[in-house]
């Protein structure tokens, strides 16, 4: 399903497309040194045909709600993902993960498409449960989570290998009640 969703004007979350392989490979080629300080999944993303098959795999996944990915469009530019994990069991809960181009940090973009995520997921999603892990040192990331009212649940530790070594990660949630006493 090929769907958008409004954050603010200039900024949109577009589910992505096949169409999408080439630029998407071209913004995580040139920003891959950066994010692999943060994201174990750089070394599978070599070949715009690793995209391609990427994205048909979200789809799948997206028909089981296994998963949902969205580009994120701003000003007309590809510019990062968010994404969020598992979102139809009975539990009602779900992750959500994110990343931004270099050039593109410091404007407040990402904790906007977070909040958007999160109200599309509580309203239109049913969810009742949203977390967000961050590696303990990745500072970046964890005050977007403290920007929108995440609570801190504790520390997974060695919870991710990157690539030769394993971090810590924070764990943070945000209930629907919370959200919905904070709006
Ligand atoms: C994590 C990541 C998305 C954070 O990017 P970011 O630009 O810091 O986050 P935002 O887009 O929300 O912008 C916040 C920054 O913009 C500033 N800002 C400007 N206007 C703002 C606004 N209206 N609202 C919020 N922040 C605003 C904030 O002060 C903050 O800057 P600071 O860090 O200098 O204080 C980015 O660093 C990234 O992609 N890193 C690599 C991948 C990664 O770590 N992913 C997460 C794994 S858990």
């Amino acid at each position: 399903m090929n769907f958008i969703i409004h954050v603010r004007d200039g900024l949109e979350l577009r589910r992505r497309v096949e169409a999408d392989a080439e630029v998407v490979f071209q913004v995580i080629d040139k920003n891959r040194y950066y994010l692999k300080q943060w994201l174990p999944w750089l070394d599978d993303t070599k070949t715009v045909e690793d995209i391609r098959k990427y994205i048909q795999n979200d789809i799948v996944e997206f028909e089981k709600k296994e998963g949902c990915d969205f580009g994120i469009w701003y000003e007309g530019q590809w510019i990062g993902g968010i994404g969020l994990s598992s979102f139809g069991t009975k539990d009602r809960k779900t992750s959500i993960g994110y990343w931004l181009a270099e050039d593109f940090q410091g404007k407040g973009i990402m904790t906007d498409c977070v909040r958007t995520l999160v109200n599309y997921s509580f309203e239109q999603l049913n969810i009742n449960r949203i977390v967000i892990r961050c590696a303990v040192e990745n500072s970046k990331s964890r005050a977007i989570t403290q920007r929108l009212g995440f609570k801190e649940e504790g520390v997974l530790r060695q919870s991710e290998w990157l690539y030769d070594h394993f971090v810590d990660l924070v764990i943070y949630s945000l209930l629907r009640e919370e959200w919905s006493q904070k709006k």
